[in-house]
């Protein structure tokens, strides 16, 4: 049954129930009834009745039900209702600006970085949809994360969800779990929103309040959220190890890449990885000792997929050789063929 059916059926339980319903899907407010509430993901959330908004920010129309969801909280099973909690918004992801920061745009999906995500995202989509050699337990949950800071862990997330998203059948949810040092919104120029952090923190706050869909069909983002004097901490917490079991289980046909802290720098980033069926150890060419990438290594001895990606390498540029911007990729699973 389509969302659109299903909202369709929503409203006619609400009239069976006795609930006089102002609007419905025909009623012209709700160009995009899309969702009922029993089974939607995260960004397939049923958004409030179409507000004008700021320039970046396009507010979805809303579903049918929940113009009716006051009157009917009172009169028909909480099940049946649409929450008034579920919420998500739309944000416009600037791609001029990606583009200038070297970022992976649709728009381009011909260059040289979009080739090499291609083969970059092979294995991690095979592993996350079970087509791999073996099967991946949460295979869906891909971290990306590196020994130390600043060895193109934004960089390399960002463009692999845009990569992942621009295929026909797959879903992608970005999480900017590197919470002390958040960055995903900033690189795709979408003003500072709420996220994970507000929802580890309140209770009140739902997933999909506060995850953003945007202009790049089939990604969704979640941001890092409100600043937490205990950032780093929440992210072992156990609502965080709740929130990934929820992510995997509930969402297995969506890839969910996390942008995370670095593993030297804190314990909780390699609480995170134990909880991931992939992770993607991004290295920077000739910037990362030896020893620094075995230890790192090391400590996510117990994922079940590591990829080890060599970031910024020495390429082949068309021109003939030179030093340029790319990935080389030198990855093998288990820390021993890395
Ligand atoms: N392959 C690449 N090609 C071009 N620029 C890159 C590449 N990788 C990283 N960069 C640039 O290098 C800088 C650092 O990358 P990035 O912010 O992704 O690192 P990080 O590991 O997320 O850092 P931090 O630990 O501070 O969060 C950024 O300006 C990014 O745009
Ligand atoms: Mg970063």
């Amino acid at each position: 049954m389509s969302l659109i059916e299903q909202a369709a059926k929503r409203l006619e339980q609400l009239r069976k129930a006795g609930v006089h319903v102002h609007g419905s899907a025909a009623d012209g407010d709700s160009a995009s009834a899309e969702a009922s509430a029993d089974n939607r993901g995260p960004s397939d959330a049923v958004s409030p009745p179409a507000s004008p908004s700021a320039t970046t920010v396009t507010a979805r129309a809303a579903a049918a039900p929940t113009t009716a969801s006051a009157a009917a909280s009172a009169a028909v099973p909480a099940a049946a209702t649409a929450p008034a909690a579920a919420v998500s918004r739309r944000v416009e992801i600037d791609l001029q600006a990606l583009a200038a920061r070297g970022l992976m745009s649709p728009d381009a999906p011909r260059s040289q970085l979009a080739d090499q995500f291609r083969v970059i995202k092979r294995p991690l989509i095979a592993n996350a949809m079970g087509k791999g050699v073996a099967p991946v337990k949460r295979g869906n949950l891909i971290m990306v994360t590196s020994a130390l800071s600043g060895e193109g862990k934004s960089f390399t997330a960002i463009n692999l969800a845009i990569s992942i998203a621009m295929e026909l059948d797959n879903t992608v949810m970005l999480v900017d779990a590197d919470v002390p040092k958040p960055s995903v919104l900033k690189m795709l120029g979408v003003p500072p929103a709420r996220g994970l952090l507000d929802v580890l923190t309140d209770q009140s706050v739902e997933l999909s309040q506060v995850l953003l869909r945007t202009n790049v069909e089939k990604l969704s983002i979640l941001p890092s959220g409100t600043q937490h004097a205990r950032a780093t901490e929440l992210l072992a917490s156990a609502a965080m190890v709740q929130m990934l079991d929820e992510m995997a289980s509930r969402y297995p046909d969506r890839i969910i890449i996390f942008d995370s802290p670095p593993l030297l720098m804190t314990t909780e980033s390699r609480v995170l990885a134990g909880h991931m069926g992939q992770v993607v150890l991004v290295v920077k060419a000739e910037g990362t000792a030896r020893s620094d990438v075995k230890h790192a290594l090391m400590t996510i001895d117990a994922c079940p997929v590591k990829l080890m990606l060599l970031n910024q390498a020495r390429t082949v540029s068309q021109d003939g050789y030179g030093y340029g911007y790319g990935y080389g990729y030198g990855y093998g699973y288990g820390s021993e063929g890395a």
